[in-house]
């Protein structure tokens, strides 16, 4: 099974050229990488006890690692780093703080797979309960069903046990009520006429309007004075811009195996941020947001749920190795598919960013990426622990950021992509 870097890079590259990627809508900058920064054991086994999950999963992967050397359960593992960022306010992509949907409510998704017992647990567009994930795996454990859904799902957690409470933080309304006034300006939302602040739309701060590179101060200096005035603090403005103009679809997924061999994973979102109400992603599909098979391992999704989900890219990256690809390529084949499903055209593909989170069975493990990362200085990342805790650069398909979306003709200001516009 195993093979050379070199040899890899070169049929990984010449497998990209053969499909026929092509540089159509790119720049300069987004061209297929030629060199990579790898995982330390991309292709040889790797340790055991180990999980590897999304980077804001980062800071809860000690405790679990103990929980899990000292015989915890696999998927309990799991579930302790993944209730972290459900349970911090501060973290927007994920239970308690998630950005809402376009009503302002908080809607969760969450999947859980228990691979010894083979068991599988999900919840989809659930209200009121931060720990999504536990709820996933009490429908595994309380039901003879796998997946419920919206007030159904509410009603069986508060059954079980969970807390009602309110998801949306003081700063997740704020910026919901931001991004809500800004896309509204033939609506009654916003300020009105009578308001002593209020200017006429212009051309130049009309999310309608054709953005051009001159007009783009003009229309973050209106969106900071929105902010200002919706009392959001100076120093997370730009960040909470950033979210108005390109909606985050912020995720974790965790993996955890211990020294027998026994294999988990779950998934937990807030989902697509400002998304239409019942709208469900990837996160809380089998198979898509996450996928675990005791004879193979486990593997998980970030990023754009609605293309993961057409190419059910967990299961696929599952039996892509169950077939002898290392988790590398395995990984790397789904990122491909996402590729195919658009006729590998660029000027639609900059539009898309997929994460995957690859754990064999063995230990062996990687994280792979469509695009880099976000911007030049916010790569996507993979956090590891296997005695030694640390966070990786993931292997990228495509050299360079992935584009906004809703898109824009012109590049977002720097001071809109740079790493100090994130609390987080
Ligand atoms: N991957 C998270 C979502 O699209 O909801």
């Amino acid at each position: 099974m195993s093979i050379s870097r070199r040899g890899f890079l070169g049929s990984a590259i010449a497998a990209s050229v053969g499909t026929g990627l092509n540089a159509r809508g790119l720049n300069a900058q987004d061209k297929v990488k030629d060199d990579v920064p790898r995982p330390a054991n991309p292709f040889g086994a790797g340790k055991r006890p180990i999980i590897i999950c999304a980077n804001n999963g980062v800071n809860y992967l000690d405790d679990a690692f103990a929980f899990l050397k000292n015989g915890g359960d696999t998927l309990d593992a799991a579930l302790r780093v993944v209730k972290g960022p459900e349970d911090d306010p501060n973290d927007d992509s994920v239970g308690l703080g998630g950005l809402p949907n376009e009503e302002g409510v908080v809607e969760l998704d969450a999947c859980c797979m228990h691979g010894p017992t083979r068991r599988a647990g999900s919840v989809g567009g659930v209200r009121n309960i931060k720990n999504v994930s536990l709820v996933s795996k009490a429908v595994m454990e309380h039901t003879g069903h796998v997946m419920l859904v919206s007030e159904g799902a509410e009603r069986f957690a508060v059954a079980v046990g969970f807390p009602r409470e309110n998801l949306l933080t003081e700063r997740s309304r704020k910026i919901w009520l931001l991004w809500k006034e800004y896309h509204s300006t033939d609506d009654w939302w916003g300020p009105g006429l009578a308001d002593p602040q209020w200017k006429p739309p212009s051309p130049a701060t009309s999310p309608q309007s054709e953005p051009q590179s001159d007009l783009w101060e003009q229309r973050i200096q209106r969106l900071e004075e929105h902010a200002a005035r919706l009392g959001i603090e100076p120093e997370f403005r730009m960040a909470a811009i950033r979210r108005v103009l390109s909606p985050p679809t912020g995720t974790i997924h965790c993996s955890a195996l211990n020294d027998k061999g026994e294999i988990s994973g779950c998934t937990t979102t807030s989902g697509l941020a400002f998304k239409l109400p019942g709208r469900c992603g990837d996160s809380p599909i089998i198979g898509a947001g996450c996928y675990t098979d005791q004879d193979v391992g486990s593997a998980g999704a970030t990023g754009s749920g609605e293309e993961n989900i057409k190419v059910a890219g967990a299961h696929t990256i599952i039996e892509n190795m169950r077939r002898g690809m290392p988790p590398l390529e395995a990984g790397l084949d789904a990122l491909k598919r996402i590729v195919r499903n658009y006729n590998n055209d660029m000027s639609k593909l900059k539009f898309i960013d997929m994460t995957y989170y690859v754990l064999r069975k063995d230990g062996a493990y990687a994280g792979v990426s469509l695009w880099e990362g976000y911007s030049s200085t916010r790569a996507h990342k993979i956090a590891v622990h296997d005695g030694a805790k640390r966070s990786e650069v993931t292997v990228a398909l495509f050299k360079g950021s992935s584009h906004e979306f809703p898109p824009f003709p012109v590049a977002m200001p720097k001071e809109l992509t740079e790493d100090s516009v994130y609390v987080k």
